[in-house]
């Protein structure tokens, strides 16, 4: 796809009006700002989904799904960053500038939009033999209905059928002017020894391969004949336009489903998939008897954590596939398994029974696959201790590739009981694992990791500070998890007055000759952390972070003065419009230089305050439709958060936001992030010092140095201290 120039995304971004492009998929409401409804991405009956045009953000208060309008289409319809803004694009009739092409990408995207046309031809040429030739009905779509298949699941997955005639497409394609190397290139034909070019699907019914947004990019053509020398299955070949490991048949049809019962149920052929559409289970998709890549596993992860694998009984199948499953684990997804009554597969069950009678099935015959795999892998080894400490060994391997410690420690649990071992000695094991695969990791990635370097090692410097010496591998990942789950809270809070407030100012600082000059919240926060060498320990708040210092200083000054010149030319028609007015109502001149003074302080005050809306919006805006997911969704979390907290009533009752605190809250949240990392520091003294003094041969010197520091870090805590007691200004959250 063409990129699209930057202006033009800015454009779209500018442009994309939260309310109206959520309200193509959901019924608002006003309510007082905001605007709400029933969320679309979970089932609910009372609305938790709310709009605020103002942020230019929407969010679901019950699931948290949501974000900016570009966001928003990317969830919503399951597309790229890209294919979103394309959407907005079209909804607002604003014309995509594409960027100059090179040569070369303009030859790949030909060659690629060529294929794709030559693949929808062929897609649309088999469905029309299967409908409206005699043999597409007789042979074609007779099989399909012996099958069970209705007519609207033939039309739903477009299935078609290949006439027995060796250039029947061939024909057809080159007639409408079709390239016949674009036939050859994307499989649907083939040069044969003898330098003909053939039909590759001749005879064969056809079931094509949708890609995630819907373009058909490759066909399975299966066999009517029942003889055993002839494949069951012909496939198109791997090509430009299709990698079988990234895509997964049926994903199309079924990802608004995955998405609205946050589940994707993993099966095996094209017909199981048909099937259970027909029976009503629309979250299906198959690998194609492919073993699962990790392509596939990121694609399902796309639209949801949890999968739920559908086995034949046959065990010979299950076995072979357990592997597959250590990679959904692998990847943080919640694995379920679930096996047929012997001699069923998904499609003869689903053609067999009711719709409820599926759906009953399912929910109550799921089981947790760590389970599953023990009973299985358990069976018949009960008394052979070598095997078994064999299938212990595989069981604790994949628990190990759980990503999430706390999912972890339950399957610890449950295994100690089933496999009736001490959790202490699991957790020993699998700690083993990890770590040595830490190590290897390690050693990989030393020269790949450019990105994500700069965090890492800043997360580490502060480790290793709080550690007062450079740390030994394990200790340093396992308390650097520690710190950064400690600091967390603390990390958000600062993060969100960035975000939220970031180009507001805070203060106002004098420089050498006495000239005052503003001080905004994002300038004073990155101040204070660079002089005491501060970084956020989360890799994800550190990136959206450093972004949002790029567009402070990137953007920021351009953007501002666009934006004030245009809202000087509004104070400006204000004024000459309402002078006017004046001049034409009121006849005697004192009046007319009071009101008008009057006019001038309105549209001053208007102009001051939609600049700082501008400036308070400001990075919220951009980062908020940021093409980075994770600097997205950090954006969108956190600007949306209710508080309750931040409102104080006066004596005279009048109602302080948040905005007003600024000068108070900013310094107090640094500093009690700067507390929580001193009580990070204190605490790991205290272990050194307790480490060092029940060694027997204990150290004088390096005892009386740590008890030094420890003064110095208790000096600063008690300062700490007194600072955050004596601005207590209102109760902690
Ligand atoms: P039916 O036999 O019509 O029920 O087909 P099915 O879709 O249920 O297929 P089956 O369970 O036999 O196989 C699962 C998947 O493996 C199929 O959907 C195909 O993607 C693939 N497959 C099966 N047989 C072959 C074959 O002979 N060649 C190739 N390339 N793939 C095959
Ligand atoms: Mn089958």
């Amino acid at each position: 796809m063409k990129k699209i120039d930057r202006e033009t995304v800015q454009r779209i971004l500018d442009t994309a009006d939260i309310v109206e492009v959520v309200s193509d998929f959901v019924h608002l409401k006003r309510r007082g700002a905001n605007y709400i409804g029933l969320c679309p991405f979970h089932n609910e009956r009372t609305p938790s989904f709310s709009v605020s045009k103002a942020k230019g953000i929407c969010k679901c208060f019950s699931c948290g799904k949501g974000g900016s309008p570009v966001g928003f289409i990317m969830e919503h319809e399951q597309l790229s960053y890209n294919e979103a803004l394309r959407y907005l694009a079209k909804k607002y009739n604003i014309e995509i500038k594409e960027h100059e092409m090179t040569d070369k990408e303009r030859e790949e995207a030909s060659e690629r939009e060529s294929m794709l046309a030559v693949n929808e031809f062929a897609l649309n040429h088999f469905e029309q033999n299967l409908s409206e030739t005699d043999d597409g009905r007789d042979i074609g779509l007779a099989y399909f209905r012996e099958r069970g298949i209705n007519d609207a699941s033939v039309k739903k997955f477009r299935l078609g059928y290949s006439l027995d005639k060796r250039d029947d497409l061939l024909t057809a394609a080159k007639n409408k002017g079709y390239n016949e190397k674009y036939l050859i290139d994307t499989g649907l034909c083939y040069k044969a020894d003898n330098g003909r070019v053939y039909d590759r699907f001749k005879g064969r019914v056809m079931y094509p391969v949708f890609s995630v947004s819907g373009k058909v990019v490759a066909f399975g053509g299966r066999t009517l004949r029942k003889d055993k020398d002839v494949a069951k299955y012909v496939n198109s070949p791997e090509s430009t336009v299709y990698r079988k490991s990234y895509e997964l048949y049926g994903l199309y049809q079924a990802k608004k489903s995955i998405v609205q019962r946050d589940k994707c149920i993993l099966v095996e052929g094209y017909m199981d998939v048909i099937s259970m559409h027909q029976s009503g289970v629309e979250n299906v998709v198959a690998s194609s008897g492919t073993s699962l890549t990790e392509g596939q596993i990121r694609l399902i992860h796309r639209f949801t954590e949890n999968v739920t694998v559908i086995y034949d009984s046959d065990a010979a199948g299950i076995k072979a596939s357990l592997r597959g499953i250590d990679m959904l684990l692998a990847e943080g997804l919640n694995v379920k398994v679930l096996s047929l009554p012997a001699g069923d597969d998904p499609d003869s069950f689903a053609q067999s029974h009711s719709a409820s009678e599926l759906e009953e099935y399912l929910e109550r015959n799921e089981t947790d696959f760590i389970r599953f795999k023990t009973a299985i892998l358990l069976q018949g080894v009960e008394n052979d201790p070598i095997k078994r400490a064999k299938v212990i060994g595989d069981i604790v391997r994949s628990i190990s590739v759980i990503p999430d410690d706390i999912t972890r420690s339950v399957y610890v649990k449950e295994c100690s009981r089933m496999l009736d071992i001490e959790e202490k000695v699991l957790t020993l094991q699998i700690a083993k694992i990890i770590n040595e695969r830490a190590v290897k990791e390690a050693g990989k990635t030393q020269y790949q990791s450019r990105d994500n370097e700069d965090v890492a090692v800043a997360g580490n410097a502060v480790i290793a500070d709080v550690a007062g010496r450079l740390p030994d591998r394990k200790t340093a990942e396992d308390s650097a998890g520690d710190v950064s789950r400690f600091l967390y809270p603390y990390e958000k809070e600062v993060l969100r007055y960035v975000l939220k407030y970031g180009m507001l100012d805070l203060c106002e600082a004098c420089d050498e000759n006495g000239n005052t000059f503003p001080i905004k919240v994002i300038e004073y926060i990155d101040d204070e952390l660079r002089s005491d060498e501060i970084v956020f320990t989360n890799s994800g708040f550190a990136r959206t972070y450093g972004e949002a210092l790029n567009v402070s200083r990137a953007t920021w000054q351009q953007d501002y003065d666009r934006q004030a010149e245009v809202l000087t030319a509004r104070r400006l028609e204000t004024i000459a419009k309402g002078e006017e007015e004046i001049r034409l109502t009121v006849s005697d001149l004192g009046s007319i230089a009071a009101r008008e003074k009057a006019l001038e302080t309105k549209a001053d005050n208007e102009y001051l305050e939609s600049v700082a809306s501008f400036s308070a919006m400001y990075i919220e805006r951009i980062l908020g439709s940021s093409p980075d997911d994770t600097v997205r969704q950090i954006t969108t979390d956190l600007v949306s958060e209710k508080y309750v907290l931040s409102k104080v009533h006066t004596k005279y009752t009048k109602v302080e936001t948040e905005q007003d605190r600024l000068a108070d809250l900013v310094p107090r949240a640094l500093y009690e992030w700067k507390d929580a990392i001193l009580d990070c520091r204190i605490r790991e003294l205290h272990r050194r010092i307790k480490e060092v003094s029940s060694q027997p041969d204990a150290d004088g010197t390096q005892l009386r140095e740590l008890m030094i520091q420890n003064i110095e870090l208790m000096r600063l805590k008690s300062e700490f201290a007194k600072y955050l007691g004596e601005r207590i200004v209102a109760p902690r959250k």
